[in-house]
């Protein structure tokens, strides 16, 4: 990337990227949000108001189309799971070429969409560690001191343009192989947001009131992770997971408790498929996933 400040746009300008696309705009990029016609028309009136524990309370004025019309050096991707076929289309292959496209979705599968949407552009596996909240069209609350990403970069190729983002405040680390990156995140995720979906509590009931349910589903997930090339621990799990605000509560629990779709074929099903791929059995993960389904 040649410029210290790369043109982004940025697909769906929800809690995640919301929060990036005003953090990039306030840092001088140009930022072209892509959404629907209701949430794009408030964007170009109003732009993004970000209030952040960690950036404080802010308005951002961005781009907001509904297709992108125009070259950028990279684009996010952070709609949910479950929107991704539809929002794509509003992504041209050809306008896009090689930029950088950075999904910041939870889940596995979806890199293999992207690359064969779009062939010449760069895909880089990545990951983001925040709590974020789209309150309404254009408004985001940013309720973690932390935002930061995870980018698979074995050979720090992507420096410059991780110093762009440091500069706009994200932290951003490049780190390991697209496994590694990918499953660190999705093997402490998949327990935490199935078993808090499925007995509707925080985790600090699921580990003391199902601690054996967590100690299999932790043990499977683990040895899937491991299967896919990640270096996973079910020890190393729990004691993420012990270490934990007992208050807290995974985002697929808000979903399902506000009646919207669960990302559960990207946190669940990723899981069930990729141990049936490596022949690692899962019967505790898939009656999770079958309850919830
Ligand atoms: N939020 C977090 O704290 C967090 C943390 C880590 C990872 N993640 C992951 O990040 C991803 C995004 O989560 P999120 O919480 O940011 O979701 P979100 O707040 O629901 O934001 C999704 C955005 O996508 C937009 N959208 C939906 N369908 C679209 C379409 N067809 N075309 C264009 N835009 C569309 C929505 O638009 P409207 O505004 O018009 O509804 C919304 O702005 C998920 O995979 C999630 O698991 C989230």
């Amino acid at each position: 990337m040649s410029t210290s400040k790369p043109t982004v746009a940025v697909l769906g300008p929800g809690g995640v990227g919301g929060l990036l696309a005003a953090l990039l705009a306030r840092a001088g990029h140009r930022v072209v949000c892509l959404a629907g016609d209701r949430t794009a028309a408030v964007l170009r009136a109003d732009g993004l108001h970000v209030d952040s524990e960690q950036y404080g309370e802010f308005t951002a004025a961005v781009a907001a189309d509904t297709v992108l019309r125009e070259p950028v050096d990279a684009l996010f991707v952070t709609v949910k799971q479950t929107s991704l076929a539809e929002a794509l289309d509003r992504v041209p292959a050809d306008l896009l070429g090689s930029a950088v496209v950075v999904p910041l979705l939870n889940g596995v599968d979806h890199l293999v969409v992207l690359r064969a949407r779009f062939p010449a552009a760069e895909v880089v596996a990545g990951t983001i560690q925040i709590e974020a909240t789209r309150t309404a069209p254009g408004r985001i609350a940013h309720t973690s001191p932390f935002a930061n990403l995870v980018l698979a970069d074995p050979d720090q190729r992507l420096e410059p343009f991780a110093q762009a983002l440091r500069a706009a405040g994200l932290g951003v680390a490049l780190g390991p192989d697209e496994s590694t990156v990918l499953w660190n995140k999705l093997s402490f995720l998949a327990p935490f947001a199935l078993l808090t979906t499925r007995h509707r509590t925080d985790v600090g009931t699921v580990r003391d009131r199902h601690r054996p349910e967590l100690l299999t589903v932790l043990d499977e997930v683990a040895a899937v992770a491991r299967a896919a090339g990640a270096p996973a621990d079910a020890e190393d799990l729990l004691a993420l997971f012990d270490r934990f605000p007992a208050t807290m509560r995974s985002s697929m629990q808000r979903d399902a408790e506000a009646g919207r779709p669960l990302e559960l074929d990207a946190i669940g099903g990723a899981v069930l498929r990729a141990g049936a791929a490596h022949r690692v059995p899962t019967p505790a993960t898939a009656q999770l996933v079958a309850a919830l389904s």
